[in-house]
């Protein structure tokens, strides 16, 4: 008999890292393995679960719609689930956001985003107008084009040839500014940075992509609402289109639907991934202005967006996603993320006096504390004595290097969510 395949995990180090955990199901914030250990979920896996593990009326949905249609293709054909998302999103974004290009995850949102960008310019009769800027720490996903734009780090170092040269500039991460400067003397650095290449470079930049005001993957940095509103200013300015890579802080993470709104800055593309399906099923989309799209409605061939993956606008994701969107409006979603944004606040602030917390960060349902670490980054050495340690209090959380960060589902109550910082502060207080 011929043995299976063995299944390779992502970031997972086959020798290093522990072997991984069997899930048999899932329920809210729980996850229940086969040897009947129960572990609360504090990343609603990877971030992307909203409503709880196998919510019922998403999977109910999703039944349904099964039953019906599970796929067709969307060039050339539309059907009713991808029309409803599309008048479901129009209530949530700005008015001015009006044309969806989906797409299948957070990376390919953000390729979508930059191809339209470059495409855009060279429809207009532009073409020199086709470079491209991002902020220090900034994470946009893990294919080619998502890495080039992500900045350096041990995700992208083996593929340094096979990334595209981008203009970087700093991101207000105050918590690591020159020693003596002043928040707002930082700020206004790094305003002045970005002012200064958009100003020199505007003939031949064509966007700025960022993460509003919370840039996740790189460390779970907070910046002020102050710098976006700048960038977007510098960016109408220097006729640049700007790109909200919201793959993580969209639908309610940080309070709000949408960062942007937080900050009421509207950008002319935002990326939508993650919890737009609640969680159970993999889609992204990538919304633009009428701007932008009326450069592409042309009786040129040559001006069509030709890019689409398979699974373009599939219908069981999209049900999911109306679905989605319905807890949204029938439920007291806002509520939950209002509880929890204030139990992270209250339990953060006791993290303030333990030595080895250099800073609390929070906004909205992420709460995190970056530790005083030799050496700070994805690698140190402290991530994978924390995660084990989580891991046996029953708890998941995934550490980015020295920065523990929770983002839990929004349906985890307040007995789990103290549970999580019980367990934080048992290992900060225990490990080192
Ligand atoms: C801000 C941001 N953009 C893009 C991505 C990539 O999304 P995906 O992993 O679905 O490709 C992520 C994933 O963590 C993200 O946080």
């Amino acid at each position: 008999m011929s043995l299976p395949l063995k299944i390779w995990h992502p970031f997972t180090n086959a020798v290093l890292d522990p072997s991984p955990i069997f899930v048999e199901r899932a329920e809210g914030a729980w996850l229940y393995t086969r040897e009947g250990r129960e572990i609360l979920d504090a990343v609603s896996s990877w971030w992307v679960n909203l409503h709880g593990h196998a919510n019922p009326r998403i999977a109910a949905a999703i039944a349904e719609q099964a039953r019906k249609m599970e796929h067709v293709i969307l060039a050339g054909f539309t059907h009713e689930p991808a029309e409803r998302l599309a008048s479901g999103l129009r209530k949530w974004l700005r008015p001015e956001l009006t044309h969806l290009f989906f797409s299948d995850d957070g990376s390919t949102a953000v390729e979508v985003a930059l191809k339209l960008a470059v495409q855009y310019f060279s429809n207009l009769g532009r073409p020199a107008k086709k470079e491209i800027v991002a902020l220090e720490h900034g994470y946009h996903g893990d294919t080619a084009g998502a890495m080039s734009v992500s900045d350096d780090s041990p995700f992208t170092d083996p593929f340094r040839a096979m990334r595209y040269a981008v203009y970087r500039v700093p991101t207000p991460y105050l918590y690591r500014r020159p020693e003596g400067m002043t928040e707002a003397a930082y700020i206004e650095q790094c305003v002045g940075a970005l002012a200064e290449l958009l100003e020199e470079k505007s003939e031949s930049i064509a966007c700025l992509i960022l993460e509003p005001l919370l840039q996740a993957a790189g460390g779970m940095i907070v910046y002020p609402a102050e710098y976006l509103r700048k960038a977007r200013e510098l960016c109408t300015r220097h006729d640049v289109v700007l790109i909200a890579d919201e793959v993580l802080t969209g639908f309610g993470r940080t309070g709000k639907m949408f960062a942007c709104d937080l900050a009421g800055v509207l950008p002319d593309m935002i990326c939508l991934s993650k919890g737009i399906t609640g969680g159970f099923l993999p889609m992204g989309v990538t919304v633009c202005t009428d701007r932008v799209e009326a450069a592409f409605r042309s009786e040129d061939r040559m001006h069509t967006f030709y890019h689409g993956h398979s699974y373009t606008g599939n219908a069981l994701a999209c049900a999911a996603a109306n679905a989605s969107l319905q807890i949204f409006e029938d439920e007291p979603v806002f509520d939950r993320i209002a509880a929890i944004a204030k139990i992270n606040a209250e339990r953060l602030a006791q993290f303030k006096d333990f030595a080895v917390v250099g800073e609390t960060r929070q906004i909205g349902t992420m709460g995190a504390i970056e530790l005083r670490a030799e050496d700070a980054g994805y690698l140190s050495a402290m991530r994978p004595k924390l995660y084990r340690f989580f891991l046996e209090h029953g708890v998941l959380l995934r550490p980015l290097g020295n920065v523990v960060y929770v983002l839990p589902p929004y349906v985890i109550s307040a007995d789990e969510l103290h549970r999580v910082y019980d367990v934080m502060e048992e290992a900060v207080q225990t490990l080192f």
